[in-house]
């Protein structure tokens, strides 16, 4: 990042909501603990997704792709009451890490987290979602969206993160694989008049889908 854009940054950080204490210390174990830390949400993308949420007021909210917990925790901010939050991680081996994150947290009643392939676990769910995020295996995007959809309520909305993959998007012959996977999801998306969809640029791209019929 550029030092104008690191400043816009921080201006942003310094002018929006303050993250809650405990996403504080996620962030913190997820550097220390983990290989990967730049996949977790963060401050200003984990305040959108609260905000995008309230909107809609949910009972109910998916999330695929849980890793440390980051931003399936500033999405149960907005659960109603009753309202329950599915998160689906693949990898069993954060399993510990979540259900000490989890239980630390005050929404600890409103979360289930499942451990296994969202794709299979999805079909299973016998649960009509308000919001979907989106957040997974870039190679299976497509997959995700086809199990996702017949969940939704009309007037339901999914988030897909990292749609614009760094800008790897405008590469018209790339063979990679995660690159070729968002591509493929965003023209089927594109395509598809059953819903309504706008791609925010923030961070690495966003993708707000609302399911209109
Ligand atoms: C970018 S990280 C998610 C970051 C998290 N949503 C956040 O914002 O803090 C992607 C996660 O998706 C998980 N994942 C990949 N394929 C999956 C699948 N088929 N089902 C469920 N989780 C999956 C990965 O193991 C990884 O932890």
């Amino acid at each position: 990042m550029d030092t104008a854009s690191k400043q816009i940054e921080d201006y942003i950080l310094q002018h929006i909501d303050e993250e809650p204490a405990i996403l504080k210390r996620v962030t913190h174990d997820t550097n220390l603990y983990t290989l990967k830390p730049r996949m977790l949400s963060g401050h200003l993308q984990g305040r959108m997704l609260k905000m995008f949420c309230n909107m809609v007021s949910p009972k109910n909210i998916l999330e695929i792709g849980t890793f440390t917990g980051y931003s399936g925790l500033c999405m149960a901010e907005s659960l109603t009451e009753g309202g329950i939050l599915h998160t689906i991680e693949v990898n069993d081996e954060m399993e510990e890490f979540l259900d000490r994150v989890f239980s630390e947290s005050e929404y600890a009643d409103k979360i289930q987290l499942h451990i296994g392939d969202a794709v299979k676990i999805i079909p299973e769910l016998d649960v009509v979602f308000d919001v979907a995020f989106i957040d997974g295996n870039k190679r299976h995007y497509v997959d995700y969206f086809n199990v996702v959809y017949p969940k939704m309520r009309v007037g339901g909305i999914m988030i897909a993160d990292n749609t614009l993959w760094d800008a790897h998007v405008l590469e018209e012959d790339t063979k990679d694989a995660q690159t070729l996977g968002i591509k493929r999801f965003n023209d089927m998306i594109a395509a598809d008049d059953r819903v309504e969809k706008v791609i925010v640029p923030i961070r690495d791209g966003m993708t707000i889908i609302r399911k209109v019929r």
